[in-house]
C-alpha cells in the first residue's frame, strides 16, 4: 500500500462499494475501531453478525470471532484481516482431547464460553460469553452437572457467583493472567479512590479486589455510569481508547502486567491493522471458508445461548 494514501477514506469506499460491515472488538488498535461499523463485546458482535444484511463481513477481532460470525450468517462472504490472528484461550482447548476429557463425564452437559474453536462449539450443548454466562448457567436445572471450557478462571468465578461445583478445562488467557497482584495493591494505595474493574478471565486474586467485574461491555458502561475520577483497568489495554473517548476527564490506567517485558495488549488481536483491513476488502482475501456439517454443529449451542439470553 502507497504510504501517501488516505486509508481511512479508501476503506470507507470500498466499505460503501461492496456493501461490506467491518466489525471490530474493543481490543482492536484505535484506527480500527474508528472506522469500523460497530464495536462490541464477543455478545453484541455475535448479534450483529447474524443480524447484518451486508454481503461482506470484515471481521476485525481473532478467528473464532470470524468463525462465530460464519456459523451464524453461512450466506456472507466473511474477511479476515490476518488468519494467524488466533486466541491462546481457544487454543489451550484442542477438540480431539477435549472429546476425550468429555467422554469422561457422560452424565455431564457442556457449556463453552464462546472463545473457543469451532470443532470445541460442535462439542458443547450450551455457549455462553462473559456478559450472559451467569443468566446461562443459572437457567440450569440445579442438579444439573456440567463441564465448562476453556476458561478455568471463569469458570472459577462461575462457580463462585453461581454456587455450582462445575469441572473446569484447565484453559486460560494469556493476556488476563499476566496481570501482578502486587503491582495493582501498589497503584490501589496510590490512587486510594480509583475502582478496580476487571474481566472475569483474570485471576481469582484479581477479581478478588475487584470493585466490578464484567466484560468489556459491561467494564467501558460501568465507567460511563459511575462517578469516580479513576479507574484501574484489568483486561486487555484496547479498551482504554473507548472510555478515554467516553469520558475525557476521567483518568484509566491500564493494570499492569507481572514483569516489565510482558504486555497487556493481546499479540493476536494487535495482528489487525488498517493496512490489512483496506487489503482484505480490496481483494476480498483472506475469506474465512468453513465446513458445512461442522457449522451446522457449532450452530446449535449458540443458537441455544442466543435463545436462553433473549
Ligand atoms: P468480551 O469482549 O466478550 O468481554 O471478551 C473478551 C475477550 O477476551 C475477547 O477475546
Ligand atoms: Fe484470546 Fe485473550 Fe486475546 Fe481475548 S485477549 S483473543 S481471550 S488471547
Amino acid at each position: 500500500v502507497d504510504p501517501s494514501m488516505d486509508l481511512f477514506s479508501e476503506v470507507d469506499k470500498l466499505r460503501k462499494e461492496k456493501n461490506a460491515i467491518i466489525l471490530a472488538h474493543y481490543y482492536q488498535e484505535p484506527d480500527i475501531q474508528d472506522i469500523a461499523d460497530y464495536i462490541g463485546d464477543s455478545l453484541g458482535l455475535a448479534e450483529k453478525a447474524a443480524e447484518t444484511d451486508a454481503d461482506i463481513i470484515v471481521f476485525a477481532g481473532v478467528h473464532f470471532m470470524a468463525e462465530t460470525a460464519k456459523i451464524l450468517n453461512p450466506s456472507k462472504k466473511v474477511l479476515v484481516p490476518d488468519m494467524k490472528a488466533g486466541c491462546s484461550l481457544s487454543d489451550s482447548c484442542p477438540p480431539a482431547l477435549f472429546g476425550a476429557f468429555k467422554s469422561k463425564h457422560p452424565d455431564h452437559i457442556v457449556v463453552s464460553y464462546i472463545n473457543c474453536s469451532a470443532g470445541i462449539k460442535a462439542l458443547s450443548d450450551i455457549i455462553c460469553t462473559s456478559s450472559n454466562a451467569r443468566s446461562i448457567i443459572d437457567s440450569l436445572p440445579a442438579d444439573q452437572k456440567i463441564i465448562f471450557a476453556p476458561d478455568k478462571n471463569l469458570g472459577a468465578y462461575l462457580n463462585k457467583v453461581t454456587g455450582r461445583n462445575m469441572v473446569l478445562w484447565n484453559g486460560a488467557c494469556m493476556v488476563h493472567e499476566i496481570f501482578s497482584l502486587e503491582k495493582i495493591t501498589r497503584l490501589k494505595q496510590r490512587h486510594p479512590d480509583a475502582k478496580l474493574i476487571a474481566h472475569p478471565e483474570c485471576e481469582d486474586a484479581v477479581l478478588q479486589i475487584a470493585d466490578f467485574i464484567g466484560s468489556t461491555t459491561a467494564l467501558l458502561n460501568y465507567t460511563k455510569k459511575d462517578n469516580s475520577n479513576t479507574y484501574i483497568v484489568a483486561t486487555e489495554a484496547g479498551i482504554l481508547h473507548k472510555m478515554i473517548e467516553a469520558s475525557p476527564h476521567k483518568t484509566f490506567i491500564a493494570a499492569p502486567p507481572d514483569n516489565s517485558c510482558a504486555c497487556n495488549e493481546c499479540p493476536h488481536m494487535k495482528r489487525n491493522t488498517l493496512e490489512k483491513i483496506y487489503n482484505c476488502l480490496r481483494y476480498e482475501q483472506p475469506e474465512l471458508i468453513m465446513d458445512e456439517d461442522l457449522c451446522l454443529a457449532a450452530r446449535r449451542p449458540i443458537d441455544r445461548m442466543m435463545e436462553i439470553s433473549r
